[in-house]
């Protein structure tokens, strides 16, 4: 198996399982004693691109790279000639000459597949319309937190089968969990993610479970998680969303469904009212912020694995 070093992270099923379950263990070192890591990246830098707002994902890689003793370079897309048409395999030519690593937070997938393809330096992926890797990492590092295990649970993601629903798809599938998605017609998680989901829960003896009915999605459910019913990119359709998403709102109701010790999850930033309800938004099961903060342990553990 080739070793971590000069590797992307575009997508959870670019790791093996083992490749897994050792990143999440150096998270988990790494959070236990930051100091450990203060030099691992000294002297490397890493370049962050936006096409979309953030504040976990920015802050978190940023002061990343500053607690591996390395630097990080915010780099606003539409300030770059990327925004004005440079090719992407241009700019990831040129970046690769100065930086040691970048983090790429944009629209379209295959933009960041083609920047990985002609940077000669790793590159992560911050966020595509079909992906989130990190976010669903730093999700296993909080749940192996909160239930001291992964293998044997059930998630629930009820909601938009968006980036997020397919992060967790590959994450749960290939470390052990089940996951069932409930979502409405025509809001499927990805076809292609989802056929690499039960390819992977066919190896790890893993179920995944997509479905129309809410609750049968919650039933039983050690892991309830939702994310917004429009992702960035899609304000426009808000409004219609929010009528067609009504019945997958994550409530007190809906959650009465799961065991009664699962904990509540959601990436955020969280509409409060539409997607979850304040109250368990806010109640003794939400786990919303330790999830942020797992962002930044894991994604110092991706990153001083592959710079
Ligand atoms: N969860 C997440 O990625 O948040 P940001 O959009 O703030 O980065
Ligand atoms: N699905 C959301 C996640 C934000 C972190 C979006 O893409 O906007």
């Amino acid at each position: 198996m080739p070793g971590f070093r000069g590797r992307d992270f575009l997508s959870v099923n670019d790791f093996s399982r083992t490749e897994l379950v050792e990143i999440l263990k150096f998270a988990q070192e790494l959070k236990a004693s930051p100091a450990a890591g203060s030099r691992l990246l000294a002297g490397k830098t890493l370049g962050m691109i936006f096409q979309k707002a953030s504040t976990r994902t920015r802050v978190s890689f940023e002061v990343g790279m500053y607690q591996l003793g390395g630097t990080a370079l915010y780099l606003n897309a539409q300030d770059m000639q990327i925004g004005r048409g440079e090719p992407v395999k241009d700019t990831a030519r040129v970046l690769s000459r100065y930086l040691d690593g970048i983090m790429i937070r944009t629209y379209e997938h295959g933009e960041v597949e083609e920047l990985a393809a002609y940077a000669t330096i790793p590159v992560i992926n911050g966020l595509t319309d079909l992906l989130h890797p990190c976010q669903a990492l730093a999700d296993m590092l909080t749940i192996l937190e909160y239930k001291g295990k992964l293998r044997g649970l059930k998630l629930a993601y009820v909601g938009d089968g968006n980036n997020v629903a397919n992060s967790l798809l590959l994450a749960c599938s290939i470390l052990g969990l089940d996951i069932a998605v409930g979502c409405p017609n025509g809001y499927e998680p990805n076809r292609e993610v989802l056929a690499a989901a039960y390819a992977n829960a066919g190896e790890n003896g893993t179920e995944v479970l997509v479905t129309g009915d809410p609750y049968a999605a919650v039933s039983n459910a050690d892991v309830l998680y939702t994310d917004v019913w429009a992702s960035m990119g899609q304000d426009a359709e808000h409004e219609a969303r929010v009528r067609i998403f009504s019945p997958y709102r994550l409530n007190e109701k809906l959650a009465g469904y799961a065991k009664a010790d699962a904990i509540v999850m959601h990436c955020l930033p969280a509409h409060r009212g539409e997607e979850i309800s304040e109250q368990l938004l806010e109640g003794p099961r939400s786990v919303v912020f330790d999830q942020a903060e797992n962002r930044l342990h894991v994604q110092k553990a991706v990153m001083a694995k592959v710079m």
